[in-house]
């Protein structure tokens, strides 16, 4: 069976183009960000936020031989505040796409960790960004502890979204413990 975070990464190969704009929105150790990297190409723009120095730090080691990629040394909750910045120096940033990978950096101290409310909060601005037929992935892990609550307060969000984003929400029902889920978020108009 293949996993959340891969299946989001095969979602993103199918909807990210060169030149397009993309937030990675939990760079952690920068695979998504490289990925992200290598979809929209020299041309496109990849903005990738963590609250982790150390998060920063590794991932820019990774990308600095491309120039497309802006890491940004916080929350994913200040998303909004940031684009704001690029709009009024003229560029447009309206968004392709949006990865969030919960949860704690692997290898790192499990005690930082996503938040309910930052979570959420940084998915709200990432919709408000993302042009139609835009993608917004979220890899939940609900067997970590405060997990659970934060997919279940993100599956709510989703749930309860207007009709022009629809939703899928990939799960496995064959494990004893829960295991990471993924919620695919599209706008359709
Ligand atoms: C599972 S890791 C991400 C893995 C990463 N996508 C990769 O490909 O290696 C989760 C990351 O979220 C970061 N994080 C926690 N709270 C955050 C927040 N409010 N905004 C942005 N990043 C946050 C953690 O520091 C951690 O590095």
């Amino acid at each position: 069976m293949i996993r959340a975070t891969e299946k989001a990464r095969h979602l993103m190969g199918q909807i990210v183009k060169p030149g397009d704009w993309v937030v990675d929105a939990t760079v952690g150790n920068g695979n998504d960000t490289l990925l992200l990297a290598d979809l929209v190409g020299p041309s496109g723009r990849v903005f990738g936020f963590d609250i982790q120095a150390a998060a920063i730090s590794a991932t820019r080691l990774r990308i600095s031989h491309l120039p497309q990629v802006t890491l940004i040394h916080a929350g994913h909750e200040t998303l909004a505040a940031h684009l704001q910045t690029l709009e009024s120096t003229g560029d447009r940033p309206a968004l392709a796409a949006a990865m969030f990978n919960l949860g704690y950096l692997p290898g790192s101290s499990k005690n930082i960790v996503t938040q309910a409310g930052t979570s959420l909060a940084g998915l709200e601005q990432a919709l408000a960004a993302l042009k139609i037929n835009g993608l917004v992935t979220l890899v939940l892990y609900p067997g970590h502890p405060g997990g659970a609550d934060e997919a279940a307060a993100l599956r709510s969000y989703a749930q309860n979204l207007p009709d022009n984003f629809s939703v899928a929400h990939h799960a496995r029902t064959d494990t004893q413990r829960p295991a990471p889920e993924l919620l695919a978020i599209t706008r359709s108009g």
